[in-house]
């Protein structure tokens, strides 16, 4: 028994967390356990590093570690145990965001963050990711409505733009893993085909 393992991807601002919760929701409609979770975070140990990340100053290479350190963390933690136990997990970013923030956005070794991955979660990849796509200055107007900016958000457009540029070319070198969703459409659509999509996964 195993459950199944579903991403939400996105640049910051691109309105991937409307839709969590909401999804998470018509997953146990159909009768599935479902846990909803967030990377970097979803345990104690995570989330007290997703507080330094957010907000630390740090280089590069130390922000690459942690993001992986958080991960391993929730993954024999929470994320694991849930799927073995045939729970379906929807959770906010993954290793992709990694590939896109730590690779596209910062220059990072795409190569070396590979290397990460395969000894932090070998094989143990998402089932399905959603991308939400949307331009970087229509996603910095949203963002600027909303909070304070963290170290992330507050990274100039062009950092944006080259992480967007990242996210889309994952998403092409994995068309059956990736469904890349508008998110300049009005919120009924976004809804009506995630919820077409989520009915397909088995
Ligand atoms: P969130 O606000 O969407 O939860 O994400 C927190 C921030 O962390 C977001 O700006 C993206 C960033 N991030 C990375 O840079 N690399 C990663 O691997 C993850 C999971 C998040």
């Amino acid at each position: 028994m195993s459950g199944r393992f579903i991403s939400f991807e996105g640049i910051d601002g691109a309105g991937k967390s409307t839709h969590l919760e909401w999804y998470a929701e018509r997953l146990r409609e159909a009768g599935r356990d479902v846990l909803l979770t967030r990377e970097p975070g979803g345990t104690g140990l995570a989330e007290a590093l997703r507080a330094l990340l957010l907000d630390e100053p740090m280089d590069a290479q130390t922000e690459l570690l942690l993001m992986f350190a958080a991960r391993r963390d929730h993954l024999e933690r929470r994320l694991r145990p849930a799927l073995a136990a045939g729970t379906w997990v929807v959770c906010d970013r993954f290793t992709d965001s990694t590939l896109a923030y730590q690779g596209a956005g910062r220059g990072g070794s795409v190569k070396r963050i590979h290397v990460l991955a395969d000894w932090v979660h070998g094989d143990l990849w998402p089932d399905r990711t959603y991308l939400f796509d949307l331009p970087a200055e229509e996603a910095l107007r949203r963002r600027t409505l909303a909070r304070p900016a963290d170290r992330f958000e507050a990274e100039d457009l062009a950092f944006f733009e080259r992480v967007r540029a990242g996210y889309q070319a994952q998403a092409a070198a994995e068309p059956e893993r990736f469904v890349v969703i508008d998110a300049a459409q009005d919120i009924d659509r976004i809804r009506s085909l995630l919820a077409a999509d989520c009915a397909r996964i088995r």
